[in-house]
């Protein structure tokens, strides 16, 4: 006899995509983020495909709808005007064909649709045969607009996703947010300020929408006048992972890969001019300035993710799972500038586990994937579909019933989860 009153958490992860579907595409979670987001919509159709791959392709294609005529993939389409907000479509001024932002965010979509073309080839290849073109255009930009020395860099902290993480904090100090004027955020209405960025940085990231906007967001004029340019480990990373997965459904389509095995080839040398020697670890490396971040964070351990396998990373992440009982922490809990519940400064999020825990298991780490996915399990049984949790104490923290985490559960920690999807 099944209990009633309780939804299993398979049932839970579901309603939660359901309850965020605003029709076409999803929510990351209603009020804190009312509009489509890039990155969290690529996970979002990985967790559909688990029970629904038609919707999945659905995620997947109505993003890249938004898809601009230089190939960028913006990462928020404003569907529908929400003054719960900030900055919406006025402030950012995106000039694609839907209202959107004027940045891009880590290229996951490919590798999901992967995932999701695996769990159902047949119910999958026109959809696929039609958003290839579009993935292979978006990562060209990358390619034409993004790299030095073959990495990938950011020219705002929300395009690595990870807004406030210390690895931006040299490059931040470098910008005078003069002239930004008043602004009113909406975050800190709907989550604990305690747990979101500080005004300092907020200044900072609405000075650069302004710039960007100003300059109409045009790639050549930014790279001349943006200071801030960081070469992250996210991106590279997801990227170059992005572009293997690419070049893998390009073949199942019968389509000339050639290009992308050369775009691979230049992200693999790129990746490795992310390695700090003094800290033995892959790091963010300020373009402009060109000194290192000196940051362990967990876009570092993205690099099995990747597909490289450096023995220094193995040495690192035992380190850093040794000192927090709930790994993987978005930056070292040894450093002081840590802090366990500010967003990208200290706590743990599941996707940025399970990005890390595909890795592992695929370079053969497989007892530190398989720790890794049963803690992130305990963590979203015990705690909530939270954005984030606390490393130390395993706390929710963060937007509630999140899109992307109800994913994770469903892809890659339920025991019921689809061959082909983890
Ligand atoms: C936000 O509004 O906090 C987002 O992270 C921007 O993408």
């Amino acid at each position: 006899m099944t209990n009633q009153m309780t939804p299993t958490m398979d049932e839970q992860a579901r309603a939660i995509l359901r309850g965020n579907d605003r029709g076409g595409y999803t929510v990351p979670t209603a009020g804190l983020y009312p509009y489509q987001w890039n990155w969290d919509s690529a996970f979002a159709a990985w967790g559909f495909a688990t029970f629904d791959v038609a919707r999945a392709w659905v995620e997947i294609e109505t993003l890249l709808t938004g898809q601009w005529d230089n190939g960028m993939v913006p990462h928020i389409l404003f569907h529908r005007p929400d003054p719960g907000y900030f900055p919406g479509p006025d402030v950012w001024g995106g000039v694609g064909p839907v209202p959107s932002s004027g940045i891009s965010q880590p290229p996951v979509a490919a590798s999901f649709a992967r995932r999701v073309y695996d769990i159902d080839p047949d119910a999958s290849r026109e959809a696929l045969a039609r958003i290839f073109p579009r993935l292979k255009a978006w990562h060209q930009w990358f390619m034409d607009w993004r790299l030095d020395q073959g990495a990938v860099c950011i020219t705002h902290p929300w395009e690595a996703g990870r807004d406030n993480t210390p690895d931006w904090d040299g490059a931040m100090a470098g910008i005078d947010p003069v002239g930004v004027g008043d602004y009113t955020r909406r975050d800190t209405s709907h989550v604990d300020p305690a747990m979101r960025p500080t005004k300092y940085d907020y200044d900072r990231y609405i000075w650069l929408v302004q710039l960007g906007r100003r300059l109409n967001w045009d790639e050549a004029a930014l790279l001349e006048e943006n200071p801030f340019r960081v070469a992250d480990p996210t991106m590279t990373f997801t990227l170059l992972r992005a572009q293997r997965d690419l070049a893998a459904l390009g073949r199942a389509l019968g389509e000339d890969v050639s290009s992308i095995d050369v775009a691979i080839q230049e992200l693999e040398a790129g990746a490795e001019t992310l390695w700090n020697p003094d800290l033995a670890c892959y790091d963010a490396r300020d373009v402009r300035s060109g000194k290192w971040a000196g940051c362990v964070s967990n876009a570092s351990f993205l690099n099995w993710y990747a597909g490289i396998d450096h023995p220094g990373m193995v040495a690192q992440y035992d380190r850093i799972t040794s000192i927090c009982k709930y790994p993987v922490p978005s930056h070292d809990p040894s450093s002081d500038r840590f802090d366990a519940k500010r967003y990208w400064r200290g706590p743990t999020w599941g996707i940025m586990n399970a990005l890390i825990g595909l890795g592992l298991e695929e370079c053969g780490h497989t007892d530190r994937a398989e720790a890794l996915r049963k803690t992130t399990g305990e963590l979203i049984r015990d705690h909530g579909f939270a954005e984030y949790f606390d490393p130390l104490t395993g706390h929710a923290a963060g937007g509630g019933t999140f899109t992307w985490t109800a994913a994770v559960w469903l892809g890659w920690t339920s025991p019921t989860r689809p061959k082909g999807a983890s």
